[in-house]
Parts: C-alpha cells; structure tokens; sequence
C-alpha cells in the first residue's frame, strides 16, 4: 500500500524509517520530509491547505494511508477535508484525529473539561477570558504558590508558565490575557493546581473503539543538565521508564487510557491515530498534565525503535477497524535518544553548519531532525537538528551506548544534555566486591 506521511522532523524520520520497514508498504511519500526521510521514501512538497492539489496527489499516488506527524494540520481540520471530499472517502484513511477530536490539544480548557466530565485524574483548574483579568488575579490570590498558568490554544510549547510568586503570576497573567502577547492562542487561560511528581510521556494507538497501548518514555525538557534553563521540545527521551512500572502502567491504562476512549465515544468524538498522556507519576498515582493528539519528539525516536510490530499492520487495522485483533509486541530493552542542538536554541540559533561524523556511528540511530542538503552537504537547519538513539539491555548500558555515538557526530556549536537517563539509573546500593556492611 502507498502512505503519506506528513512532517519534517525527528519523530518523521523515525515514522518513515520504521514505516519503511513494513511488507504492507509500495510507495512512501513524505511532505516535506528531510534529508533523513529521502533515505525510507520519496519527499514531495505539498500545500496541505489547497485541497484540490492534495486530491490530485493523493489519488494520483494511490495513496491509502495518510499519518500526520505534527498537530497543526489536525487542529486545523486536514482530516476533515479528506474525509469530506467524495472522491477520496472510503480510499484514505487518516491517521490522526478530525478537528473535534484535535481539540483535546488544541484548546486546554477543552481537555480539562473532558477530564473532568469523565473522571480522569488532572489537576483542579479554573479558566478565564480575555475580559476576566481581574477575576483571574483575584483567583490567583487566594491560591498558594506555585502558580500554572496556561494559555487556552497551541502556542508552540511556550504557552505554560510556572510562577513562583504571586508578583509573576499576576504579570504573567497581564501579558496573556491583557497583552495579545500569545496572540489568539491566550485570549482564555487556565489556572491549575500544581502537581508535584515526576513527569512521564505514555502512548496509545486507536481506532476509536479498540486501543492499544504503546511504550512509555521520559522527555528531557529543558535545555541544560540536572533540567536547568528553558524548556525546549525535548532534547533527549528514554524508553521504558523505570518508575512506569507495571503496577502503575496499569493505572494509567485504567484510569486514563481506558476512560479517554470511552469518553470520546460517548460524546461521540470519532478519534483515530495516536493519543499521547502527558502524565505526573504523584506517589505512585498517574494524572494528566496534557494531551496531544500525536505522537512526542523526541519520545517517538526513543519509543519506535522498540516496536517489535509492523507499524503499518497496525494503520490497517485502524483502516478496517480492527485494531483489537492487531498485536503490539514490544522489545524489553531501553532506548535512549540524545538531542544534537544548534548554538543559541531554544533562542535564536545558527544554521548552515557542516554535521561531521555520521558515517561513524555503528551502534546507534541517528534521526534528523533539523538538517538540510547544501551542495551535497549535510548541514544544521532547525534548533533540533539530530536524535541519537541507542539500545542496551537496561537503562544504564544505553545510556552508555548512546553517549558514545553522540561523541563521534560533531558540528560547530554542537550541544546536547549529557545528563539523559542519569536520573532513572539507580546506583547501586553495594557494588559487587565491596565491603559487606554488617
Ligand atoms: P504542558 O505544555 O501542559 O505539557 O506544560 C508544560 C510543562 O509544565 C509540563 O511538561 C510540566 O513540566 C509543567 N506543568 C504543566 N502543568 C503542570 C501542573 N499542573 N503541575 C506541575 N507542573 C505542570
Ligand atoms: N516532547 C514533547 C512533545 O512532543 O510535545
């Protein structure tokens, strides 16, 4: 069968490699795809937005399955045109929700409601409009700190704000609802309770009826060691996590995974594709910080790696609507992926940077993310610009693996995290050969 994938990033790259692995697959055709992509399938330029180009092309290719990498062409509706274009209905199926079911990403007032209405465990909230400033400050000074401020819409991940204090939290609040400054996305904010925990990234793959959970992993938000400095997309993911482990997997199949699909049913959402569950493990009790309605970068370069599955049988099963007689198979080995990023991100960054070393690695993959082609040149193009991924039998091993590769691979101004993973190994409490204490 012929797929379209949509996107150009490090979770692309790791879609179309493992998509190109399937025996299902004719023709894999990526927009815009990267260099990393041309290496599983052919890139095309597409303007997702003219419809009749998109028809053209999608029957020209005989295209079956469309995957949507990124949220914005969901959020946007690019499922709902396909499905709705009679020429293409019942040929095309999307993977990735329509715009109903997008808005569990797309509108965080949204999604806390639906938590709420279907007793899924997040944090209390309140939300507020663009004519409520005095209210929301007032709110927030009867709360204790800290304070999290959301903005209502899709603001490129920079739409949170932990506040410390009261002083910041109202600025913070001036600035969404007062300033324009987030634009569309904070004419409404959301004020939580903050939850205290570790943060985990767990992931199912539905048809709407069925679901099936994929593995976990644990993104590295922020830009510097021990999580210091801004947050980023991610620069660097593990796959299993140790904390996740099956008693509390379990919890979140119950009380998040199964109730999510139940609830999007009742209210009668359609909803195919991926759904991933940013969590807080709170002692041992998983709660929802967010959805998205895809797959994470860099989590998915941590997470496929692991799939044992053929991706593709599992789109078809989507298709068909019989994902529950498909099969997740899971390798138990961890993955880790380490963020190669450009000088200067998640600020402004340099680009056009030759990248050195990639016919070195042996025992990683290596998944562009921001790279271009420049007179038969690899060089750097986005902040994220490669994810290293490497197996080892438990955590600490690929951690050690991965590091390895990352040493090998070089451009100027080259940074990464060199502290992925560190937090999850779990030093020993009596190292083999040392002193017995009595
Ligand atoms: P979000 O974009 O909703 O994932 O939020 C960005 C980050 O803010 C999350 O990854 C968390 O680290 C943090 N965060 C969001 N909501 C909360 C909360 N209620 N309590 C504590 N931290 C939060
Ligand atoms: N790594 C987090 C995300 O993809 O949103």
């Amino acid at each position: 069968m012929n797929v379209l994938l949509i996107g150009g990033g490090g979770r692309e790259h790791a879609l179309a490699w493992k998509i190109a692995q399937s025996s299902l697959l004719d023709e894999l055709y990526v927009s815009p795809g990267n260099p990393g992509t041309v290496r599983h399938g052919r890139n095309v330029e597409l303007d997702l937005k003219d419809q009749k180009a998109l028809r053209r092309f999608l029957l020209e290719k005989r295209i079956r399955i469309v995957v949507v990498g990124p949220e914005t062409p969901l959020v946007e509706g690019l499922h709902d045109r396909i499905a709705a274009d009679p020429e293409l209905a019942g040929h095309v199926t999307v993977i990735g929700p329509k715009q109903a079911g997008a808005r569990l990403e797309g509108s965080k007032e949204f999604a806390k409601e639906f938590m709420f209405r279907h007793n899924i465990p997040t944090a209390t909230f309140r939300a507020f409009g663009k004519d409520q400033l005095k209210e929301a400050i007032e709110h927030v000074e009867r709360m204790a700190p800290p304070y999290v401020i959301k903005a209502d819409g899709l603001a490129q991940g920079k739409g949170v704000v932990i506040a410390a204090d009261q002083k910041e939290a109202v600025r913070t609040l001036k600035d969404m609802l007062g300033s324009g400054r987030f634009g569309a996305a904070g004419e409404r904010v959301v004020i939580e309770q903050f939850l205290e925990g570790i943060e985990l990234s767990a992931f199912l793959i539905t048809d709407g009826e069925a679901f099936k959970m994929l593995p976990a992993a644990k993104d590295y938000k922020r830009i510097g060691d021990g999580d210091t400095g801004p947050n980023t997309g991610g620069m660097g993911a593990v796959s299993p996590v140790p904390f996740a482990d099956k008693e509390f997997m379990q919890k979140v199949h119950d009380r998040v995974a199964a109730p999510t699909i139940r609830g999007l049913r009742e209210e009668g959402i359609p909803y195919q594709g991926f759904l991933f569950m940013g969590l807080m493990n709170v002692n041992g009790e998983p709660y929802v910080i967010e959805y998205n309605v895809r797959l994470g970068d860099p989590e998915t370069e941590a997470i496929l790696p692991r799939l044992r599955s053929d991706l593709l049988d599992l789109f078809e099963g989507i298709s068909s609507g019989t994902l529950s007689e498909r099969h997740v198979d899971v390798d138990d080995r961890t993955c880790a992926t380490v963020v190669l990023a450009s000088e200067g991100y998640p600020g402004t960054y340099e680009k056009g940077r030759a990248i050195l070393g990639l016919d070195q690695v042996r025992e990683a993959h290596v998944f562009q993310a921001g790279t271009a082609e420049k007179g038969g040149a690899l060089v750097t193009e986005g902040g994220r610009v490669l994810a290293v991924t490497a197996f080892g039998k438990d955590t600490e091993q690929a951690i050690m693996q991965v590091y390895r590769s990352v040493m090998l691979i070089d451009f100027e101004g080259k940074q990464y995290r060199s502290d992925i993973g560190h937090d999850l190994v779990r030093v020993p409490a009596v190292r083999p050969g040392a002193p017995q204490q009595a």
